[in-house]
């Protein structure tokens, strides 16, 4: 048990305080070794605000609440391996944002149709399974993530007949389908929700977050993720609600069984059509520990006041249980679980726990101390980083997914290098990695192209509600409109949601009407055009998905790092069952000295047609290791 009396040093005992410890000292940029400093390790937590002084206001409370969260794990038993082989281990997932995928019906909006239509694309591609971002009717406050309706599917998308048509073709194919499953909120638009306005004693009248203000204000300080204050006034109800996202999200309550009986009966819902797995929308905020204010001092850090609360709150676990024994049975489950550390990925995911099977884990996606809207050049360093720590023994507990790129980030070429002479090595780099990789491997569509964020001219062609909220605020706050613009622009999520380009005609072959959204410069790159040339980044995906499902080694082979103390390459061994991989990747766009490799080694890929002395830029080799073991020592 955690008390204020505990000193720093035996805190890192606590799983939850070791994460929340790295976590925090990722978001403040600072140097990891500090929390293994002598003198901090000997302060008792008691001292800390004395210790702080004014920098860090209201230390007491921060400490109070951490201590709670803490103590939330006290006693729990660390989740043991497991080496259980499954599907979804093996899978590599498409991720398709269906309103930018394939216009189907000629109205400028992606759509099912769509969809069926490039389904022998996908397989040809090589790709095992699609998730698809929500098809359900939504009003599209944040396309699709406000659902209003679990069990239609949005107009503009098309039909029921049409969503089961898409998973029997994709079940001929032995392709399987995952969907979005967005339960921390609805729509404000949902019958569920309007009945609770109307109807406070009524049986929705308890299905979302409910709270009188404090006079004039919310009831507490807590910020929504898209701006603003997360509540919102009814007056009808003279109450506010709660809403983590935008005003048209508001939060379900959790606490209510009869919510958890509705979630259950939607995934059954859904299971009973044939899909396969769900990937859970925001899953780690529906319980919400308390409704007290948030610390200003956590909020100011990592830019979210209130989130301490609900980020990993004390009956998530429980509500996730419940919905394994209830509904999802052995449906795949892929957690999106934004803040979570590695320890509490652990809880989240072990085998034995029976919760979830994978989570998302954010880590890598931005350099420490950076976030999104940073404009920065993305150190590669910091993915070899992150990809050394999940990949070895952590993986046989926690199964990570392997991922650079969503519908919420902006593309990862572009941050690491937006220079067009080495998009394509870029490119094929993060192929090998991921493909190499010990996890889940899901692509984001027109990675397989390399695409890039594309060059909006103003916010009036920007259509997500996160990037037009937030250039509201920073205008409204006296920020000019030149600086508010380059901090949108290079953070937007809209940079991945442009419609994939499929040819170098009009509207790149996505749709023959103008697009809801504008489109990126097809020249730079087009399906068609990649398909045809064996050398291109579209090609090298193709090719290292084959190897991939051709080798279980590099699926569930032992991930072993080599040379790690070495910056700036990112070398390591897979092996299983006789089989050894070795993999080289230079992380900069400088040439670098590297150990010739000698021995029995054949090289099955590489993103240069020739290597040379050393590594060249960004240059990514996938080596086969013949027996005896290769030698790796300088020639
Ligand atoms: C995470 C989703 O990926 C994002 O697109 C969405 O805006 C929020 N959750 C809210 O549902």
């Amino acid at each position: 048990m955690i008390t204020s009396e505990t000193r720093v040093g035996e805190l890192l005992q606590n799983p939850i305080a070791r994460d929340v410890l790295a976590q925090l000292v990722q978001y403040a940029g600072v140097n990891e070794r500090i929390i293994q400093n002598p003198i901090v390790k000997g302060l008792k937590l008691s001292a800390i605000p004395k210790f702080a002084g004014k920098a860090i206001r209201n230390a007491d409370q921060i400490i109070d609440t951490m201590i709670e969260l803490f103590n939330q794990e006290d006693g729990t038993a660390s989740p043991g391996p497991s080496s259980e082989r499954y599907w979804w281990k093996e899978a590599v997932i498409y991720q398709i944002y269906p309103r930018s995928f394939k216009d189907g019906n000629d109205d400028g909006i992606g759509d099912l149709r769509g969809i069926i239509e490039k389904l022998d694309y996908l397989h040809t591609f090589g790709v095992t399974a699609l998730w698809l971002s929500p098809i359900y009717d939504s009003p599209n406050d944040d396309n699709g993530y406000d659902v209003r309706d679990y069990r239609a599917i949005m107009t503009e998308f098309g039909t029921m007949a049409d969503a089961e048509e898409l998973i029997e073709q994709l079940h001929k194919r032995n392709m399987r389908i995952i969907l979005d499953l967005v339960v921390n909120h609805t729509s404000d638009e949902h019958e569920w929700f309007i009945d609770s306005v109307k109807n406070p004693q009524g049986p929705h009248g308890d299905y979302y977050v409910w709270r009188r203000g404090k006079g004039v204000l919310p009831p507490n300080n807590w910020l929504s993720f898209f701006s603003g204050p997360a509540w919102e006034k009814v007056d009808d109800r003279d109450e506010y609600y709660l809403h983590l996202f935008s005003k048209k999200q508001p939060d379900l309550n959790w606490e209510n069984p009869a919510v958890r009986d509705d979630v259950c009966g939607i995934i059954d819902f859904w299971r009973g059509k044939g899909v396969d797995g769900f990937r859970l929308d925001a899953i780690n905020y529906i319980s919400k520990t308390s409704l007290a204010d948030g610390n200003e001092t956590i909020g100011g850090l990592l830019g979210f006041t209130g989130i301490e609360h609900y980020f990993y709150g004390n009956r998530l676990h429980e509500y996730l249980r419940e919905l394994r024994s209830r509904a999802f049975g052995d449906s795949f489950t892929v957690g999106e679980t934004p803040g979570t550390g590695p320890e509490m990925n652990k809880l989240l995911t072990a085998d034995s726990r029976r919760e979830l099977n994978t989570v998302f884990s954010f880590d890598h996606l931005e350099n420490l101390g950076k976030s999104r809207f940073d404009d920065y050049r993305y150190n590669l360093n910091h993915l070899k980083k992150c990809f050394n720590r999940i990949e070895g023994p952590y993986a046989d507990v926690a199964w990570p997914s392997i991922f650079v790129e969503n519908h919420d980030n902006p593309r990862m070429v572009s941050k690491i290098d937006p220079r067009e002479e080495y998009r394509d090595l870029v490119a094929k780099l993060l192929a090998v990695v991921l493909l190499t990789a010990r996890g889940t491997v899901f692509l984001y569509q027109g990675q397989e192209l390399g695409a890039v964020n594309v060059e909006f001219s103003d916010i009036s062609e920007m259509r997500d509600i996160e990037s037009l909220n937030r250039y509201r605020d920073l205008t409204e706050s006296g920020v000019s409109p030149e600086t508010a613009w380059k901090t949108v622009l290079c953070g937007s999520r809209d940079h991945a949601r442009t419609p994939m380009q499929w040819t170098n005609e009009a509207y790149a072959g996505f749709s023959v009407r103008e697009p809801w959204i504008r489109v990126g410069d097809k020249d730079v790159c087009n399906a068609a055009d990649e398909m045809r040339d064996e050398t291109s980044v579209w090609s090298a995906y193709q090719t290292l998905i084959a190897l991939r499902k051709e080798h279980p080694a590099l699926v569930y082979g032992r991930f072993e790092p080599y040379a790690a103390a070495k910056d700036d390459v990112f070398c390591y061994f897979r092996e299983d069952g006789g089989e050894r991989f070795y993999v080289e990747v230079n992380l900069t766009a400088r040439s670098i000295r590297q150990p010739r490799t000698k021995g029995a080694m054949e090289l099955l890929y590489s993103n240069y047609m020739a290597q040379g002395d050393g590594l060249q830029p960004y240059e990514a080799n996938i080596y086969r290791v013949g027996a005896p073991q290769a030698d790796l020592s300088e020639e």
